[in-house]
């Protein structure tokens, strides 16, 4: 077994059982609140949240965050997870690609068009590696496995954290504007727990990027996730680092503001539950995202796990329709909402 699939397995068992959710951090999404509509006029059968990505049609606006790959175990995920995504018309992400980019013979724990002929899938790389690869690196990687585009992730906090990991940043907005010339709305960028904010989002769109996930705070830390692997000032420094980041709802309602219509954006970090994807929603993203969650409903029940958590917050989602009398994703976000809270500082401050 080599480094990164080693690392690879060691991150599977932390966050199937480790504590990778500070209990300090939050989406602050409990700051929003969705307006209840006595009399909603409709019928549960009348919403629709079909919803429109790489060139696909989703049944419901919700992607299965990229996560793993590399090993024996993360292929059955990845194989399970994308089942899942298919049967529901979700969107699905597998894990970085570095594992297959290193070493061929792993490239079958990423294959999942078997199971999932038709899903939305994204393939997955870090930016700097990306910058090693080049355009053509990163698009073999997103044809290998038939994807239907490749989401470039960000994770300096979890890199500084990680003994071995990345130390120079440098380069990213010009692997970015090479790589849209030759993907175009292939291409995604997003972070993987601290969040993206209005400044860098801005640059990217500048840049022709068209899909943003945010992965905000207040959920899955990867800073916490190393800070568990760490010793010593690694260890104390990622303890400090684990509550850094932006947090999910701030990243998505500024977002929105600062780019547009034009962007598909995504929320994740730290959604857990129907009425907060519902949530995410309202406030400006076309999709919600959601990792941890689902990969646990894996890891203790494989596909039916899975299914049964999905069915929740999937049920939880058409309620939150429901009780604010919208059929759609766009009525949803005509409605009125409240925030409160330290998320109005937020959002105002950024
Ligand atoms: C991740 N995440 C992740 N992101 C990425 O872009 N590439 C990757 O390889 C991984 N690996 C990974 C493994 C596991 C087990 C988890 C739980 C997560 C990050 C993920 O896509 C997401 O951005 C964050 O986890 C935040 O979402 P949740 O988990 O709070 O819903």
């Amino acid at each position: 077994e080599d480094i990164t699939a080693r690392r690879k397995d060691a991150h599977l068992d932390l966050c199937a059982k480790g504590e990778v959710e500070p209990v300090e951090n939050s989406t602050l999404l409990e700051h929003v609140h969705l307006v209840h509509c006595a009399m909603p006029e409709m019928a549960v059968e009348d919403v629709d949240l079909s919803t429109p990505f790489l060139g696909k049609q989703l049944r419901y606006p919700l992607l299965v965050t990229g996560m793993t790959g590399g090993t024996e175990r993360a292929g059955a995920v990845n194989r399970d997870l994308a089942l899942v995504a298919e049967r529901h018309g979700l969107a699905f992400g597998v894990g970085s690609q570095r594992a297959m980019a290193e070493d061929a013979a792993r490239a079958v724990t990423f294959q999942v068009r078997q199971v999932a002929p038709t899903v939305a899938l994204l393939g997955n790389i870090g930016m700097y590696q990306a910058v090693g690869l080049g355009v053509d690196g990163v698009r073999r990687l997103m044809d290998a496995i038939g994807a239907d585009g490749i989401a470039l992730h960000l994770n300096a906090g979890q890199e500084l954290t990680q003994p071995e990991g990345d130390r120079d940043f440098r380069g990213g907005y010009e692997i970015v504007r090479a790589l849209v010339g030759a993907l175009g709305e292939r291409l995604l960028v997003k972070e993987t727990g601290c969040g993206i904010g209005p400044e860098v989002a801005r640059r990217l769109v500048e840049l022709g990027v068209r899909n943003l996930d945010v992965s905000g705070l207040g959920g899955t830390s990867w800073v916490r996730v190393e800070q568990l692997r760490a010793s010593g000032v690694q260890a104390k420094v990622g303890a400090e680092f684990s509550t850094w980041g932006i947090p999910t709802a701030a990243a998505v309602a500024t977002v929105r503001t600062a780019v547009g219509s034009q962007v598909r954006l995504v929320g994740s970090g730290g959604i857990r539950t129907g009425l907060e994807v519902a949530k995410v929603l309202a406030l400006g993203a076309d999709l919600a995202g959601m990792a941890l969650p689902l990969f646990r409903a894996q890891q203790e029940g494989g596909v039916e796990g899975a299914e049964r958590a999905l069915e929740v917050i999937l049920t939880g989602l058409r309620h939150a329709l429901v009780l604010t009398g919208s059929r759609s994703c766009a009525e949803l976000r005509r409605r009125p909402r409240v925030v409160g809270g330290v998320l109005k500082d937020w959002m105002a401050a950024l």
